[in-house]
């Protein structure tokens, strides 16, 4: 895999993905605390015409399905998708291969969403403002003009911005049922973006993740990039230059306010067209 992220090919992000995909929900299906943040936003539209962007293995797409809203989940990674789609079928989750950051690569009637969420840190995978401002601008047009588009990032924090590798560390040791006890360890290293198109792309602070889930049989590895660090104000510019209008923002799944939490919450509207 090259040093510079953004030289990082789709295919060799996939490969990581494949990594990933059999220990994701052992690894995230913990988390429930934003399920029920999800279930409230949802819940204000009634039944709500739902699309979440990079949806992985349905984890949130699920269960807000069997709540009986109208549930469309897109996601580029095939593996992903695949290790979802059972899960998703029997909740009614429509499902889509695709790129959110490409509009034609949708169908046409991807329209018209109540609420359109990008969960747990998934528009932290676009790593320049190119693909930052593609992925907002095809979720503005999709959205209803009292739609609400929810951007959930992880809050920056100093290890984010420090340079060199940092030790690898146990995150937790837990039972698959078919793997065994599988312990995950996770480490992260500041990259060095080079081919970069936009200079605040150069300076933006891009990771190696680097994700290992070890069992007695196997032992799976998976490094991709990610922009560790967006800021509140950068996300502000980028929802605005999208044409959305970033009504309420949050710092924790439980809505603490930003900035007492580990999360950067964005709940934005269509810009009023002139
Ligand atoms: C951290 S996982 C989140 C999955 C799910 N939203 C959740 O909360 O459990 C990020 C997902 O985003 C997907 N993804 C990353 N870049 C994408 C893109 N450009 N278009 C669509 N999906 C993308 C990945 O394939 C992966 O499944």
């Amino acid at each position: 895999m090259p040093d510079d992220p953004l030289a990082c090919s789709a295919e060799q992000i996939e490969r990581s993905l494949q990594a990933i995909a059999p220990f994701y929900d052992l690894d995230f299906a913990p988390i429930e605390d934003d399920l029920e943040l999800w279930r409230q936003l949802a819940g204000g539209f009634g039944r709500a015409r739902i699309l979440e962007l990079g949806a992985g293995t349905g984890r949130l797409a699920a269960p807000l399905a069997a709540d009986g809203h109208d549930v469309t989940a897109i996601d580029a990674s095939p593996i992903m998708l695949q290790h979802g789609t059972e899960k998703m079928r029997q909740a009614g989750v429509r499902i889509i291969q695709a790129d959110m950051r490409a509009p034609h690569a949708m169908p046409d009637n991807l329209t018209h969403f109540d609420l359109i969420i990008c969960a747990l840190g998934t528009f932290q995978h676009l790593l320049t403002r190119h693909d930052q401002l593609a992925t907002l601008r095809n979720a503005a047009q999709r959205l209803k003009p009292d739609g609400c588009l929810a951007l959930d990032l992880t809050a920056p924090r100093p290890e984010d911005f420090e340079p060199g590798p940092q030790p690898l560390r146990l995150e937790w040791t837990r039972e698959h049922p078919c793997l065994g006890t599988v312990a995950k360890l996770a480490g992260q290293e500041l990259a060095e973006p080079r081919c970069a198109e936009h200079p605040l792309d150069r300076a933006a602070p891009i990771a190696w993740i680097t994700y290992i889930y070890e069992s007695a049989a196997q032992r799976a590895i998976a490094r991709f990039p990610l922009r560790v660090a967006i800021t509140p104000g950068e996300l502000d510019g980028l929802l605005r230059q999208a044409g959305l209008q970033p009504d309420h923002w949050y710092g924790s799944w439980t809505l603490d306010p930003l900035g007492h939490g580990d999360r950067t919450i964005a709940l934005s509207s269509p810009a009023a067209r002139q």
